[in-house]
């Protein structure tokens, strides 16, 4: 009898035990899962030197692809020392206007950007490609000539693109392509209080001309790049464009101050401030009468012709853009915001 209940008394200590163990192992497998989330429920800030140059999982493809975005003028523009590798004409990176390497929502980000290609343009009218869509950025904005579709700047790029769908973890919460529309004012452009915007709140960085500032070391391009003169985007960028211009300011400058969730300026402010900055001379981009072969499809903030409306050249490139807007609509159906 005690043999019995000795063993019962056992049976029951070790039942005990191992439902204790269950529970343990039950909490820790619970306790585990929260306090270390699921990567892509992390949400980082964009820091270029941990998550590309000194990360250990990602490809030197990749990392020359980001060198190429970030430092343009060094790695592809006028500060290479080999000519044959100089494709960009000023010393703008393209990182300049696609900001955080490419990944901030409202400064035309790069994240889905290789899934949205091929796409339609209507400035070649027809379905271009990435690469395509590169070049036209390498020729305007950058003044600079095409990089072939094969040369290992191209596809570095490219490789790049396609890492920051799949590699990065979470950067922003919401992304969207392009930028945040502003409301295309009824009025033009008034150089007056372009001037004033101008002066209190993107002097400081970029200059009493435009010219922006340049780094202390000489082997490097633009602190603080230049918006006008000769060493910028040329006068068939988008950023050319006062809507497109508008629309990029409001949502990121003054810089650091501004974000597409918290702007500083107002859709007025950023357009007359816009059209100030785009008063000025800038590199001339060649042929450009060929853009748009329909020319319907040309954006109304166009500042060159030809066009298909009766509207001054004055009008397209000063506003107010109401009235062109409301004519396309009438006239082709068309919808317009830039
Ligand atoms: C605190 C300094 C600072 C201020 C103030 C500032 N910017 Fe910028 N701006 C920058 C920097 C830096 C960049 C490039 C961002 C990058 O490379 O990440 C830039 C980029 C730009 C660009 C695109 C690149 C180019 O050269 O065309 C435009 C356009 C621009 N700023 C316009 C403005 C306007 C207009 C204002 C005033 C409303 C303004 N900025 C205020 C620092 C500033
Ligand atoms: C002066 C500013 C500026 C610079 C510098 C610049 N871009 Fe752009 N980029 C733009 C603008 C403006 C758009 C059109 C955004 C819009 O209207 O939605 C654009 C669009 C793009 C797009 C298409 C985005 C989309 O969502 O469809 C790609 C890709 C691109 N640029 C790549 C580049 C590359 C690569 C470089 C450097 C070789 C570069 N850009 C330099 C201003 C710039």
């Amino acid at each position: 009898m005690k043999v019995f209940q000795n063993l019962v008394r056992r049976l029951l200590a070790l039942v005990i035990a191992l439902f204790s163990l269950m529970l343990i192992v039950l909490f820790g497998i619970i306790f585990y899962e929260r306090s270390e989330p699921l990567p892509e429920e992390i949400i980082v800030d964009w820091d270029a030197e941990i998550l590309v140059l000194n990360n250990p999982v990602v490809d030197n493809e990749v990392k020359e692809g980001f060198l190429l975005l970030n430092a343009s003028s060094q790695y592809m523009g006028p500060l290479n020392k080999d000519p044959k590798q100089r494709y960009s004409g000023n010393n703008l990176s393209c990182t300049n206007c696609h900001l955080n390497g490419g990944t901030m929502s409202g400064a035309a980000s790069w994240i889905g950007i290789v899934d949205r290609f091929p796409q339609f343009g209507g400035r070649a009218n027809k379905q271009g490609t990435l690469v395509e869509r590169i070049n036209g950025c390498m020729e305007r904005s950058m003044n600079g000539k095409a990089i072939p579709e094969d040369a290992t700047q191209m596809k570095a790029m490219i490789a790049y693109m396609n890492w920051l769908d799949k590699g990065i973890p979470k950067l922003n919460t919401k992304n969207f392509k392009g930028y945040p529309k502003i409301e295309a004012p009824t009025f033009a452009v008034d150089m007056e209080k372009g001037k004033s915007i101008y002066t209190i709140e993107c002097i400081v960085c970029h200059g009493q001309n435009g010219e922006g500032v340049r780094y202390n070391d000489t082997k490097k391009g633009y602190q603080y790049p230049p918006l006008w003169g000769s060493d910028t985007y040329n006068d068939g960028a988008g950023m050319n464009r006062v809507l497109t211009a508008a629309a990029f300011i409001k949502n990121n400058m003054p810089y650091l101050q501004a974000s597409w969730e918290n702007p500083k300026l107002s859709d007025e402010e950023a357009y007359h401030v816009a059209g100030y900055i785009n008063s000025f001379p800038r590199p001339k981009k060649a042929n450009k009468e060929l853009d748009y072969p329909d020319k319907k499809l040309k954006p109304v903030s166009t500042p060159y012709g030809p066009w298909t409306d009766n509207f001054s050249s004055d009008q397209h490139k000063y506003g107010p853009f109401p009235p062109i807007i409301e004519f396309y609509k009438e006239r082709f159906n068309l919808i317009k915001s830039k």
